[in-house]
């Protein structure tokens, strides 16, 4: 059986997963869709797909077994929910949504059409997650604690808070995700917020951000973050996993676990592993037991996020559950596209 592929958004990441899928077998890139209809061209081009400007058409002609949505979580509404209406299997690219609301409305329509549905959230996909659960077995997390270190972002939308929604939404997503599959649900968040590195003009959006969370097992996190650096620095990502006598350190692609008196155990991720190996093995088995980021989990992950930044603008702690339940709109903290 051959896969049929239809990719939504040809710039950096539909690039990178168009070459991952490209290198599977049994996987066949049937159409390229952007708005910019240059890049759809390029892109098809590479895999004797056809290139579309409206997402729309290529869905509704193409009829693809899966479509791959690379395009800015302000978005993904509307797209996510018309491909349910059409039954196409889906991964789309961290952040679920840009919203609660929206991302309430994918949860329902992928639930409704009963598709294979995963967010690209891959520090919980890879194998080295496994170690960092094994390891942690029955014992109870009491900090999770992570850091991001970073420069400029290289996408200008990315980089601008009104369109990216700043690092915690954009990029510590990943980070929040880890720590919920690793830690459970997180259930107050308190976030404080700085530009004091780089003026406006330069990066319009926040260089600094510090995040204090309770997580619903009692366990304390934290999550310090920037723009202000460099490219490069070493162990410039992690998060930090501490139960009683015992530290995973987990990376994106690493897991390394210290224990008192013992050398430090590392387990690198599998050369050349993407994320969409899994995703197509669920795919190719019809297997929903497969999926790590089904909507419904990873609309609770942006929650996190969102409720940081509503806390960051307006000085207040946040209840997940209730800005889930109820998301506030009397301050802009959200990336509208
Ligand atoms: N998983 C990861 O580690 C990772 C890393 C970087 C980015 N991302 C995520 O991937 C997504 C895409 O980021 P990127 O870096 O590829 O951005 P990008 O700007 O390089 O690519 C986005 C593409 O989407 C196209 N587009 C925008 N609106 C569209 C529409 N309505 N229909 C069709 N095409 C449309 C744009 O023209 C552009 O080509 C973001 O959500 C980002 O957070 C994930």
């Amino acid at each position: 059986m051959t896969i049929s592929v239809a990719m939504v958004g040809a710039g950096r990441m539909g690039a990178k997963h168009v070459a991952a899928l490209a290198a599977m077998d049994d996987v066949h890139i049937v159409g390229v869709a952007d708005v910019r209809p240059e890049a759809a061209t390029a892109l098809a081009d590479e895999t004797g797909g056809e290139a579309f400007a409206d997402y729309r058409e290529m869905l509704e002609r193409l009829k693809p077994d899966v479509a791959y949505f690379c395009t800015p979580p302000a978005d993904h509404g509307e797209q996510l929910v018309f491909a349910a209406g059409l039954g196409i299997n889906m991964f789309v690219e961290k952040p679920l949504a840009s919203s609660m609301v929206d991302a309430n409305a994918i949860v329902d329509a992928v639930e409704r059409a009963g598709v294979l549905f995963t967010v690209g959230y891959q520090w919980r996909y890879n194998p080295t997650a496994d170690v960092a659960r094994e390891t942690l077995g029955d014992l109870s997390a009491t900090l999770l604690a992570g850091w991001w270190y970073w420069t400029i972002p290289p996408i200008p939308w990315i980089a601008d808070r009104r369109y990216g929604g700043g690092q915690v939404f954009e990029q510590a997503t990943h980070q929040i995700d880890l720590m919920r599959f690793l830690g459970g649900d997180i259930q107050e968040v308190y976030a404080v917020y700085a530009q004091n590195a780089r003026p406006e003009s330069e990066l319009p959006n926040w260089d600094a951000n510090a995040v204090t969370m309770r997580f619903a097992s009692g366990a304390a996190g934290s999550l310090h973050t920037t723009y202000a650096l460099f490219p490069g620095i070493p162990n410039g990502n992690a998060v930090d996993i501490i139960a009683r006598e015992l530290l995973i350190r987990a990376q994106s692609a690493r897991c390394t676990v210290f224990r008192r008196d013992q050398e430090p155990v590392e387990t690198k991720g599998p050369e050349g592993w993407t994320i969409d190996q899994p995703y197509m093995e669920a795919v190719r088995r019809n297997d929903p037991n497969l999926i790590r980021s089904p909507a419904r989990d990873s609309a609770k992950s942006i929650a996190v996020s969102l409720a940081a930044n509503y806390s960051a603008v307006t000085g207040k702690i946040v209840d997940v559950g209730a800005f889930m339940a109820n998301p506030p709109t009397d301050v802009a903290i959200m990336p509208t596209g």
